[in-house]
C-alpha cells in the first residue's frame, strides 16, 4: 500500500554539506518525493514536533539542537514507506546503527543522529501536517 512519510535532515547534516548525498541515498531507495522544503525551527514549532517527548531529560538539547540551522523536509511516497525509511535511517541508538543506513554514515551522536523520519503512518500524518501547515496532502499526489 502506498504511504506517505516524513523525513528530516537535521543540522549537524545541513551544515556538513551531506543533502545532496542523502536525497541520491532516498531516490535510489526508490522513493518517491512528494513535497520538499527548507526551514528553520522556532522554539513553538520545535516543541508542538516534539511534544512526545517534553518532559524527557534530552528534551531541552534536542530543541536548541534542532533550532541551531536549516532543517530540510521532505514528503515521501512509496508501499510501505514508513517502514521502509526507518529501516534505511537506522537506530536511534549508536551501538545499533548499521552500516549502510543513514544515521551510520552521517550521525554524529544520540542527538545529533543527521535524520528523523516518521514512526507510524499516524505519526506521519501528523508531522506532515505540523512542518507543511496541512492536514490534507491530496494535492501532492503524483
Ligand atoms: P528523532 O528520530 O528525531 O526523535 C527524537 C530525537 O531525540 C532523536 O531522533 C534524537 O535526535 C534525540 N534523542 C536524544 N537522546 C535520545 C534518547 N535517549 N532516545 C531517543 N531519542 C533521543
Amino acid at each position: 500500500m502506498k504511504e506517505k512519510s516524513l523525513l528530516l535532515i537535521k543540522p549537524n547534516a545541513v551544515r556538513n554539506k551531506h543533502i545532496g548525498h542523502i536525497i541520491t541515498i532516498l531516490e535510489e531507495n526508490n522513493f518517491h518525493f512528494c513535497a520538499l522544503k527548507i526551514f528553520r525551527f522556532n522554539r513553538e514549532l520545535a516543541e508542538h514536533f516534539y511534544a512526545e517527548h517534553k518532559g524527557k531529560s534530552f528534551f531541552e538539547n534536542l530543541l536548541n539542537f534542532m533550532m541551531s540551522d536549516f532543517i530540510v523536509a521532505i514528503i515521501v511516497q512509496k508501499d510501505n514507506a514508513v517502514q521502509e525509511l526507518r529501516d534505511l535511517i537506522g537506530d536511534v541508538n549508536p551501538e545499533k546503527r548499521k552500516p549502510g543506513t543513514i544515521r551510520y554514515l552521517y550521525a554524529e551522536g544520540i542527538t545529533e543522529n543527521a535524520v528523523h523520519a516518521s514512526d507510524s503512518i499516524d505519526s506521519a500524518k501528523r508531522e506532515i501536517g505540523i512542518i507543511f501547515n496541512t492536514e490534507n496532502t491530496e494535492n501532492t499526489e503524483k
